[in-house]
């Protein structure tokens, strides 16, 4: 087999005999791709294969596993009959067996490292979205992160944030003078927004060490790439956390890679599975800046995979990015699920040997109409193809095999504990105290909101005491702008392309 593309599998003629095998060219896996089909009819393993092949060729590879199946990923498979068959099928010979390399991640740490991001690198766009904010709360939340920029305040963590913002509703008529409107109203609905948040997980997945992408980059020493494994099953109970989560890795992906020219092999590939989620209920704003991520970062060597059931979920300009296709069976009894066939058929280049609608509605489990971008990049003729069977296990891997994998990782210990340092919070607290000594007021508010001790702010200026916080203050100023600098180096494009393009980094 070449070691230039990922085997597939095998066309088959209209007799249903072998035709020839079908791959995926690496240099076009940057091409983004698509891979859809209704329920049980081969969607995961076709990603397994997918992964299996690129972490062969060196690249890592970021994928979600929603059902815990994909797990099976990181353990050996079996050569039951039906498989070996299958294997003999499609010319697949020899059918090697063999566990990929894996890093199992979980956003509440229970199945796999903890995977962080901070506050600031999440971003007021994101955040907004995260927390289902109006317009005039995002604009409001826009002005905290202006300010905590402007104070040196590091936001990191959940309390980092809810400080901040008590800050400012204490001060809201001084930000409103400076700012525009800021009420406490407005302050108190995105602080309600924030306990809803954290009763979700945001408390585990807001803080530091926060993820470096550089962790789910990685390559073993056989010159494998790692298979980042998101476990995704109670993410998904919060879809609006997934899919923010998954757009915040790819808008950090893009901000932190340099461009490179059109390279022999992806630089790293990312599955998103359950696009619709994506795309569902998604603003209009945010769409069209998915778009320009996943038309933009393709410059940057990374592959987008969207896993979805139906390819109407992808809106038609993020449809036309992706130059590999997989679509398995679709039913087609009503109206629109024949409308969704048909779309599926409209994007394929027609085959004189099959119809392609039909085609769709005839398909076999793990058997697949394929088109992948060939050489000049452009699109196959559409192919009835016979997935191949995977090399890895079919099916999830027990709790034991799990921990063993967990353990044996390349970043354990790195993520596993959380570190609480000197942020917003913290320094908010500090000069509420020295304000109160001060002033000598004497204040019961330790009032608690939903857990939270919250720091009285005084009303008015809080001002910042003479002595103590001070040096500590000015390191943080510091740190804070030391941030924003090294997140915007990089790309010749400049940090204003970057910054505007997701939002992700808050500022300006
Ligand atoms: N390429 C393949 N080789 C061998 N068996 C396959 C292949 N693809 C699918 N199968 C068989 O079909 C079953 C269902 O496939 P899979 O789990 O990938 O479906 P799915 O589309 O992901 O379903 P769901 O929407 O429920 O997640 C597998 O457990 C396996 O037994
Ligand atoms: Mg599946």
């Amino acid at each position: 087999m070449a070691d230039d593309s990922i085997f597939l599998g095998a066309s088959r003629k209209p007799d249903d005999t072998y035709q020839q095998a079908e791959s995926l060219l690496l240099k076009f896996g940057n091409r983004h791709g698509l891979v859809t089909g209704a329920t049980g009819t081969g969607k995961t393993v076709t990603l397994q294969v997918l992964a299996e092949g690129f972490s062969k060729a060196g690249v890592p590879v970021f994928c979600a596993d929603i059902k815990g199946d994909l797990s099976g990923i990181g353990a050996k498979g079996e050569d039951k009959d039906f498989l070996v068959k299958r294997a003999a099928d499609v010319k697949l010979d020899p059918y090697t067996l063999s566990a990929s390399p894996v890093i199992f991640w979980d956003i509440f740490g229970e199945q796999g490292h903890p995977i962080r991001a901070t506050i600031s690198e999440m971003g007021p766009l994101l955040l907004s979205r995260l927390m289902n904010l109006t317009e005039a709360q995002e604009g409001v939340l826009n002005i905290a992160f202006k300010i905590a920029d402007e104070e040196g305040l590091l936001l990191l963590d959940m309390k980092d944030l809810q400080s901040l913002l008590v800050n400012i509703a204490e001060r809201a008529e001084e930000i409103s003078a400076r700012y525009g409107n800021v009420t406490k109203p407005s302050v108190g609905a995105i602080q309600r927004s924030l306990l809803v948040l954290e009763q979700q997980g945001g408390t585990k997945f807001f803080g530091e060490p926060a993820l470096k992408i550089a962790d789910i980059m990685r390559t073993d020493t056989n010159g494998r790439g790692l298979v980042s494994v998101l476990a995704a099953d109670k993410l998904m109970m919060n879809p609006r956390l997934y899919s923010t989560f998954l757009l915040w890795l790819l808008s950090e992906l893009f901000e932190e890679l340099p461009e490179i020219g059109d390279p022999e092999k992806p630089r790293l590939v990312f599955f998103f599975d359950e696009a619709h989620l994506l795309f569902n209920e998604a603003p209009k704003a945010l769409l069209t800046r998915v778009e320009q991520v996943v038309r933009l970062i393709r410059s940057k060597g990374v592959g987008v995979f969207f896993i979805s059931q139906n390819p109407l979920d992808v809106p038609e300009t993020v449809l036309a990015q992706l130059g590999n296709r997989l679509q398995h069976a679709l039913r087609a009894y009503t109206p629109r699920e024949q409308n969704a066939v048909k779309t599926a058929a409209d994007t394929f280049r027609a085959n004189p040997a099959f119809n392609t609608f039909e085609a769709i509605t005839n398909l076999a489990t793990g058997e697949a109409l394929v088109s992948t971008l060939a050489d000049k990049g452009v699109p196959s003729m559409v192919q009835r193809t016979l997935i191949r069977p995977p090399a890895g296990r079919i099916g999830p891997l027990t709790s034991d095999e799990r921990q063993t994998l967990i353990n044996a990782s390349p970043v354990a210990g790195l993520y596993d504990e959380m570190v609480d340092r000197e942020s917003a919070y913290e320094l908010l607290q500090k000069k509420a105290e020295q304000a109160k000594t001060e002033t000598e007021v004497q204040e019961a508010s330790a009032d608690s909101t939903g857990g939270w001790k919250l720091p009285d702010f005084l009303g008015g200026e809080s001002k910042p005491g003479p002595r103590g916080g001070q040096p500590r203050g000015r390191q943080t100023v510091a740190e804070a702008a030391m941030k924003s600098v090294v997140r915007s180096v990089g790309s010749s494009l400049g940090r204003a392309l970057v910054r505007g393009i997701l939002g992700s980094l808050s500022r300006r």
